[in-house]
């Protein structure tokens, strides 16, 4: 049978939301910023003119500066029963916006590792982010690490001290994206022996049950019976064969339909055409797009979102084998378009035309699919933002949320050239050119013919953003990182913000009649 949970998560903090200080807590986490005469505390209310004039002082003394993202470490003063006061900068007052917040809460999170309750008073300027950047920024994995010393655990329980009432569904909010972010984290994280297509399909299914999505289960034979082409030839040469999943949410009051496809290379050698050996171990994070869509559609179901949601995935190993597919074989796709393999390691757009040619059959109104697709993303973008492709107004939509949140995105073209020299003597198309230039826009180029008529598309390459090589910074843990969940639940809620007017326009309109 096979294990229908990850064998190994990270670890992170738990969050509470609180009206009052508690009775007791070991550290209060408070708001500093750089003013122009220095540094200024923000008065939380909750504390005596003096306290807080003490407070201050004590951080002065010691030079903090209240930039963003500074700490300073105080003991706690008479009046105030805690172990410690912990100030975290906010840079200055008239700059904050969230992604300061975020980070803020983050750094924070981070330096409080191994204590086991901390107030803070941060989530008054904003609890959704304090919220999201404390369990975001909290979050690391140690996964099949026989011992984890106690001092390197995070900070047990956060509790975020909001006096207003409508706190509760933003504290909300924020625990459901971090949750998000962090469920695509351990999907990443987890290493190929133990995330590979079956087992991944079925931690799927139990992800579903869980949340009451509708799942579709499509295994080996299927695929084959049915004529999933890209799938079969990217999977037939590894011992572990492979899925397409579909999750379905639908929302009884929905009036638009949203749907994402999602890479899930559980790992990719490069096939026949096989990957150098350096760095070829960071290949685990090859299924960084399916991860974050099964997110985003768990999200907007916890959400209650008026919107309905499918998420398709397809799952496959890439290995080279005696039944591996190789350069120079043409493959038909689901539907029935055929390719010319001209290099075994652009896998990825193969399993995702079938993909997108199955989503494409419900009619969505927006299609947008999310895809470690291409070095070549990393080399025009950098590490930290993705390249957004498709139709011009879902690509900038998404584009704008993915900075507006802090997961970078930057929207690119679908040049005309490009287009052409995707197309192959033999077949309809080949899955590369044979230039390098503007690899992340050819493969695109590569996905647009498998978009049905009519569709709203958008294609996001998130090669570099989804798995950080590098240490952690802001909220951004070593390794995954669970971009770009959170763009694709604000365009969610964005959806869902202009079907509530949609729904209210028409209920004042039915009144008015009668
Ligand atoms: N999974 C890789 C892309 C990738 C590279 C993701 C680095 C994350 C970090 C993809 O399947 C791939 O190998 N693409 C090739 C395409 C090329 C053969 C046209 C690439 O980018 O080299
Ligand atoms: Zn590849
Ligand atoms: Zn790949």
């Amino acid at each position: 049978m096979t294990s229908t949970a990850l064998p190994a998560t990270g670890a992170t903090t738990t969050v509470r939301l609180a009206r009052a200080l508690p009775e007791e807590f070991d550290a209060l986490l408070v708001p500093v910023f750089k003013g122009e005469d220095g540094l200024e505390l923000a008065a939380s209310g909750l504390f005596e003119e003096d306290i807080e004039i003490a407070i201050w002082e004590l951080l002065s003394a010691v030079g903090a500066t209240g930039a963003a993202e500074e700490l300073t470490r105080i003991p706690s003063i008479d009046g105030i029963d805690t172990d410690f006061i912990l100030a975290v900068g906010l840079g200055e007052d008239a700059k904050l916006d969230d992604d300061t917040l975020r980070r803020a809460s983050a750094a924070a999170a981070r330096s409080l590792k191994g204590i086991k309750t901390v107030v803070t008073t941060v989530g008054t300027f904003g609890i959704q982010p304090v919220v999201e950047g404390t369990l975001l920024g909290a979050y690391s994995y140690t996964g099949h690490k026989s011992e984890n010393p106690e001092s390197s655990a995070p900070v047990q329980e956060v509790i975020v001290y909001s006096p207003k009432k409508s706190a509760e569904r933003k504290f909300q909010r924020g625990v459901i994206a971090a949750e998000a972010v962090n469920l695509t984290r351990d999907l990443v994280n987890a290493p190929s022996s133990h995330l590979y297509p079956a087992s991944y399909a079925a931690i799927i299914e139990s992800l579903a049950a869980e949340h009451g999505l509708e799942v579709t289960v499509k295994d080996y034979d299927t695929l084959l019976s049915e004529g999933f082409g890209g799938v079969v030839a990217v999977g037939q040469g590894s011992a572990r064969k492979p899925f397409v999943v579909q999750l379905r949410y639908r929302a009884p009051q929905a009036t638009k339909h949203v749907s994402f496809v999602g890479k899930g290379i559980t790992f990719d050698t490069g096939g026949i055409s096989i990957k150098p050996g350096a760095s070829m171990e960071n290949m685990i994070s090859d299924m960084g797009g399916s991860a974050a869509v099964i997110a985003t559609i768990i999200a907007a179901a916890r959400m209650n979102l008026d919107v309905n949601v499918t998420a398709t995935v397809s799952l496959a190993e890439n290995m080279p084998d005696g039944h591996a597919f190789r350069p120079g074989d043409v493959i038909t796709h689901y539907g029935g378009k055929t390719t010319e393999i001209l290099n075994t390691d652009a896998e990825g757009r193969l399993v995702l035309a079938d993909a997108l040619v199955l989503a494409s059959e419900d009619n969505p109104d927006v299609l947008i699919d999310c895809a470690t697709l291409t070095g070549a993303q990393i080399v025009a973008l950098g590490n930290r933002t993705s390249g957004v492709m498709g139709d011009k107004k879902v690509r900038n939509r998404l584009a704008e949320f993915g900075r507006k949140v802090g997961e970078h995105a930057w929207a690119m073209p679908l040049p005309e050239e490009l287009v052409e020299s995707m197309k192959s003597p033999v077949a309809d198309l080949r899955n590369v050119d044979n230039t390098r230039a503007g690899g992340m826009l050819s493969a695109g180029c590569f996905l647009r013919n498998f978009v049905g008529e009519g569709i709203q598309w958008a294609h996001v390459d998130n090669a570099g953003p989804s798995f950080n090589t590098g240490s952690a910074y802001g909220y951004t843990p070593a390794r995954a990182t669970g971009v770009p969940v959170r763009t694709f639940i604000k365009f969610l809620r964005d959806v869902d913000k202009q079907t509530q007017k949609e729904l209210k326009a028409a209920a004042e309109e039915s009144t008015q009649d009668s």
